[in-house]
This record gives structure tokens, C-alpha cells and sequence, in this order.
């Protein structure tokens, strides 16, 4: 079996395609939507639906074109098949079932988070079983023990909001367009982390506890600004940034590597847009470094949406011949346990 995919991913407002040989990326385009979406703080399912609508095709060949392959020479197709915005999936599903039935070939329907976390099986990262994976986006915030890239198991998440979802909550109270992760990071890094004490996000259920709590955070946030009033806020508003970012990254890197020990494994991954941020980087580097773990880091464009994780992912998960997957339903959210590997 050749290992040559095609992979698509519509679920939110990145339309992405890509092409990749086993490890090795051969292209990965990426066309956000996120300016279009700017304007009402927030992604617009409908808005996001009909721009893919729009531009799928154009990124599709692109990806084909800038890996020197074609539509012939993939031996799958792969697509983000849940979970994420039912219309935006849609869209990328009737994409990829098209193409997979004019060329011939299998389709594959990847699970997102799965992608997430199999984006560090990518080269140049190439991170080999096992290890603890930390996921965490603008939907989900998760630890999982990968001791098969096949099957994570949930080890703990957040039992309120995710954690990008708190940071583009937080970025709006300081007057950070969305989508804030970017911003809030670039604003932080002229504050002081130490200047705010807001409520670490973490919670446990039962001893070792693994989850996280982020709506706590969101709120003392919320309290601060109104305390301070408008010309407070903007006279310490690196501070804000900083001490917020840092509430809400550093029990990420502290759970994960809290999560590789009690699990007993040699190594860590971090995965997600939330993942791109530079402090979150770092502190999982530090921990990682002082625990003696390896650390699996992938660049910032691996952790944000994007389709080649999603080839990852379907590297993993069983391809539907033609006709079955005629039949194959896009899904709004995550199966129990989370991930539809
Ligand atoms: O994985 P992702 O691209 O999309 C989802 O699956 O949700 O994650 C998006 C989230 C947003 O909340 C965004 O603000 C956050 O990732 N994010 C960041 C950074 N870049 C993106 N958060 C902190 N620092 C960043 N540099
Ligand atoms: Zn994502």
C-alpha cells in the first residue's frame, strides 16, 4: 500500500488542504477566514460554510501543485469527518467523497483531535509511542496517553471551558480582536506574568487528578477590568496579558508533565492552536527538561488547524472503499471518550 494522501479540513475556519508521503509533509496550505470572521468576535458557522464553499478547490489544487503530485498519484483521500461546525465539515466531506470518486480511491474520515494529536508523528518531529499528548484549541483542552497512535486514551480535560477558548475570551475583555491567541501573546510578552494572582485552571477529580477548569479564570479576569475601569485597564494592560497567559498556560505544561510521570512514559507532545504560544512552549520545554522527559514540539503552523495532521491522522484510521463511503456522515461532536480514532 502506498502511502501518498490527499487530506482536506473544513471543521472551522481554515480551509486546508494537503499532501503527505508517510512522515513527510509535501504540502500544506492553509487559507484562514479569520478576518472575515473578526468583525463579530467570533466564528459565524454559516459565514465560514459558504467561504469554504468558495475557496476548497482553488486550496485543494494548490496543495496538489505545490507537492508536484496529482489527483492520480494519491493513493487516499483523507478528510476531517468530525467533530467541528457541521456546515464547514460538510463541506470539506462532499469535497473529498467527489474527489475520491472521480479518481478511484479511498476515502478516509479523520477524527480533528485525532489530527491534533498526530501531527507530532509528522516529520521533522517524528515522535514514536509512548508518550503524553497535551491537546489544546478553541474547542477542547485534553490529556492523552498515546501508546498506539490508533487508540489515545483520555487521561483528563477541561470540565468547563477550553482553553483558546478562554483566551479569546480574555483577549476581547482587553480589546484583542479574535481570533486573541496571537495578540493576547504578542502583548503579554511586555508584561509581567506575576502582577495579576488570577486562579490557576486546574481541578481534580479523585487523587492524581488530571483535569483542567478554565471558566474561573475568564471571570477574575472580567472582575479586574471592571475594577480597574477603562483608563486602568489600558495603563496595565501588558500586565493583564501576561498574568492571564500565564493562569491559563502554566498548568498545561504542568499537568502534562505531571500526567508523563504518573503514566510512566519517557516522552510529551503538545498539540492545537493553543500550542503555537510561545510561553506554553517554553514552559513545557523547562518542565520536560528538568523531569529528564523528551519533548515533541511541532512547529507552530503543525499546531494550529491545519490538513496535513489530518493525513497523519488517517494514517491511523480505517479508509472506506467506494461505494460505502457514499454513505459516510460528517458529525457535529465528539464521540465519548473523544477521539474516533
Ligand atoms: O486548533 P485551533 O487552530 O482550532 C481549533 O481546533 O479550535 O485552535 C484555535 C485556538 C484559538 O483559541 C486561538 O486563539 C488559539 O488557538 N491560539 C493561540 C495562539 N495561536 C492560536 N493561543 C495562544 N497563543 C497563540 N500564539
Ligand atoms: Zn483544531
Amino acid at each position: 500500500m502506498g502511502d501518498l494522501v490527499l487530506a482536506i479540513e473544513t471543521s472551522c475556519d481554515e480551509t486546508a488542504a494537503a499532501v503527505v508521503d508517510g512522515r513527510r509533509i509535501l504540502s500544506n496550505i492553509v487559507s484562514s477566514q479569520a478576518d472575515l470572521h473578526a468583525v463579530y468576535g467570533g466564528v459565524v458557522p454559516e459565514v465560514a460554510a459558504r467561504h469554504h464553499l468558495t475557496t476548497v478547490n482553488a486550496v485543494v489544487d494548490r496543495a496538489l501543485a505545490v507537492s508536484g503530485t496529482s489527483l492520480r498519484d494519491v493513493d487516499r483521500i483523507a478528510v476531517t469527518g468530525r467533530p467541528g461546525l457541521i456546515g464547514a465539515l460538510l463541506v470539506g466531506v462532499a469535497t473529498a467523497k467527489a474527489l475520491a470518486y472521480a479518481a478511484g480511491k479511498d476515502l478516509v474520515m479523520a477524527d480533528h483531535l485525532h489530527g491534533h494529536v498526530a501531527a507530532c508523528w509528522l516529520a521533522p518531529v517524528a515522535l514514536d509511542p509512548p508518550f503524553v499528548a497535551l491537546t489544546a484549541s478553541g474547542g477542547h483542552t485534553r490529556l492523552d496517553l498515546v501508546e498506539d497512535y490508533a487508540r489515545p486514551v483520555l487521561l483528563g480535560q477541561t470540565l468547563d471551558d477550553a482553553a483558546g477558548e478562554a483566551i479569546d475570551k480574555g483577549a476581547r475583555l482587553l480589546g484583542i480582536p479574535y481570533p486573541g491567541g496571537p495578540g493576547l501573546e504578542a502583548l503579554a510578552r511586555d508584561g509581567d506574568p506575576t502582577a495579576f494572582d488570577f486562579p490557576v485552571g486546574l481541578r481534580s477529580r479523585g487523587p492524581g487528578g488530571l483535569d483542567f477548569s478554565y471558566a474561573g479564570v475568564k471571570t477574575a479576569l472580567l472582575y479586574a477590568t471592571r475594577d480597574l475601569g477603562a483608563d486602568g485597564v489600558a495603563a496595565c494592560r501588558a500586565d493583564l496579558a501576561a498574568s492571564y497567559q500565564e493562569a491559563i498556560v502554566r498548568p498545561l505544561a504542568d499537568r502534562l508533565i505531571r500526567a508523563a510521570a504518573q503514566a510512566g512514559v519517557p516522552a510529551v507532545s503538545i498539540g492545537g492552536g493553543v500550542a503555537a504560544n510561545g510561553r506554553l512552549r517554553a514552559l513545557v520545554e523547562e518542565g520536560a527538561g528538568k523531569h529528564g522527559l523528551s519533548v515533541a514540539i511541532p512547529d507552530r503552523a503543525l499546531c494550529t488547524d491545519n490538513a496535513a495532521m489530518i493525513a497523519a491522522a488517517a494514517r491511523f484510521t480505517e479508509p472506506i472503499p467506494w461505494p460505502d463511503f457514499v454513505g459516510a456522515d460528517a458529525v457535529a461532536t465528539a464521540p465519548p471518550g473523544g477521539i474516533a480514532a
